[in-house]
């Protein structure tokens, strides 16, 4: 990470008037969280299919049910970090701020940050299969739960492979991406759409686009500067620079 590249982003963040950052699984890697498509990431020990569909839960729903349980237990074990915080103070510094994740660990939000549009849905809220009824919680809820109210299953509140986003946070994400003049793309591998989309539409809008992080991805042709370096750092870095020029006028 240059300085001169530091601080010729840092003038971009001073000059737009409206910002979006797109995060991934990379952004939550240095605060333990696995990533999928890494070397050692999820998927490289798991299959996809058996694990993050409508169809694998029908199948087993226990199976699915479990490695969920482990993946909210770990969440119980790990917290934001300094560029997770760095993430939601930008909100202090435009009017026009939008945070969205395909993550489903809520770190934005524990560190502080409001409004995150969350596309991929959170491992901590639990939602019946049958009535729909859902509850924010990380308690350990056994190997197989129903719900109260009908009997039927309960799932994780996220969203597999194959299931329509949230449709309010997938509006308010791409609406910002056709607006903004700058877009900070984090740690993600950038494969899987409509997520994927929101670079593609602010790049056509004419934003200029940054990506942080340590490998190339599908997004690293479309970007006008490229961070090789980790979340944290990287935005630890941008934060101090581009206070420090918003203070010198
Ligand atoms: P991936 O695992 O596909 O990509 C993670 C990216 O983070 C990779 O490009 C890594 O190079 C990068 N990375 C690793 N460590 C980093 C660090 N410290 N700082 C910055 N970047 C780092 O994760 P996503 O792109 O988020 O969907 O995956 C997208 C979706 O695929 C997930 O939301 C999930 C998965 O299937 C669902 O579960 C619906």
């Amino acid at each position: 990470m240059t300085d001169a590249l530091v601080q010729r982003v840092a003038g971009w963040l001073v000059d737009a008037q409206s910002v979006v950052v797109s995060t991934g699984a990379g952004m939550s890697a240095e605060s333990g969280v696995e990533t999928f498509r890494d070397r050692d990431g999820l998927w490289s020990k798991f299959d996809p299919s058996e694990l993050a569909t409508v169809e694998a839960f029908e199948r087993d729903p226990r199976k699915v049910w479990a490695w969920y349980r482990a993946r909210r237990q770990q969440l119980t074990t790990v917290k934001p970090h300094a560029g997770h915080r760095v993430l939601a103070r930008w909100a202090e510094m435009l009017i026009d701020y939008t945070l969205v994740t395909q993550n489903v660990d809520g770190l934005h939000e524990r560190a502080g940050a409001r409004q995150v549009c969350e596309l991929h849905g959170r491992l901590d809220l639990v939602r019946c299969a049958g009535c729909r009824h859902e509850e924010v919680t990380l308690a350990d809820l056994g190997p197989d739960p129903h719900c109260d109210a009908c009997g039927a299953r309960r799932r994780p509140g996220v969203v597999w492979f194959g299931e329509m986003l949230p449709a309010e946070a997938l509006e308010t994400a791409m609406a910002a991406a056709d607006r903004c003049d700058v877009l900070l793309v984090i740690g993600t591998s950038g494969v899987v759409y409509p997520a994927a989309a929101l670079v593609e539409h602010a790049r056509a809008r004419g934003a200029k686009i940054i990506e942080i992080n340590p490998n190339e991805t599908e997004h690293s042709p479309l970007a006008d500067a490229r961070f090789p370096s980790s979340s944290r750092d990287t935005l630890v870095a941008l934060d101090e620079a581009w206070r420090a020029r918003r203070a010198a006028g």
